[in-house]
């Protein structure tokens, strides 16, 4: 994979925080350490709000460009949490049920 996967951040991408009052909002991003979720996590803390960040770290491509994200998210130190784990999401189905009257 190339380089362009690590994260290079501009703060004029953040997110809009003029529409929302985010101080007390805590956000989990799944996937965190990689490119969209770390542009992400980055967003989220520049606006204010806490970060929690769930990543395996695979190495679908090189490691140390999910760590060197990770360093830029731990500026953050009060409000950027790192857990390294396996995030698995389960679905529940939606039954549907149709009344004939
Ligand atoms: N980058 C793009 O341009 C782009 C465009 C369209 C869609 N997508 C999709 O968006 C998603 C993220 O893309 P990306 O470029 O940020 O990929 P990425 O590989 O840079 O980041 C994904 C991160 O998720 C982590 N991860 C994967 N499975 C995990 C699990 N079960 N538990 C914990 N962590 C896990 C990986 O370790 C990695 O750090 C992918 O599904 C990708 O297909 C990306």
């Amino acid at each position: 994979m190339s380089q362009t996967n690590q994260m290079s951040y501009s703060s004029s991408s953040s997110l809009d925080s003029s529409s929302e009052t985010s101080a007390e909002k805590t956000v989990l991003v799944t996937g965190g350490a990689g490119f969209i979720g770390g542009h992400t996590a980055m967003a989220l803390l520049e606006r204010g709000d806490k970060v929690v960040v769930i990543d395996e770290l695979n190495d679908y491509y090189d490691v140390n460009m999910k760590q060197d994200n990770l360093q830029l998210l731990h500026q953050f130190k009060d409000r950027f949490f790192f857990i390294k784990e396996i995030y698995v999401m389960l679905r529940s189905s939606i039954r549907y049920s149709y009344l004939t009257i």
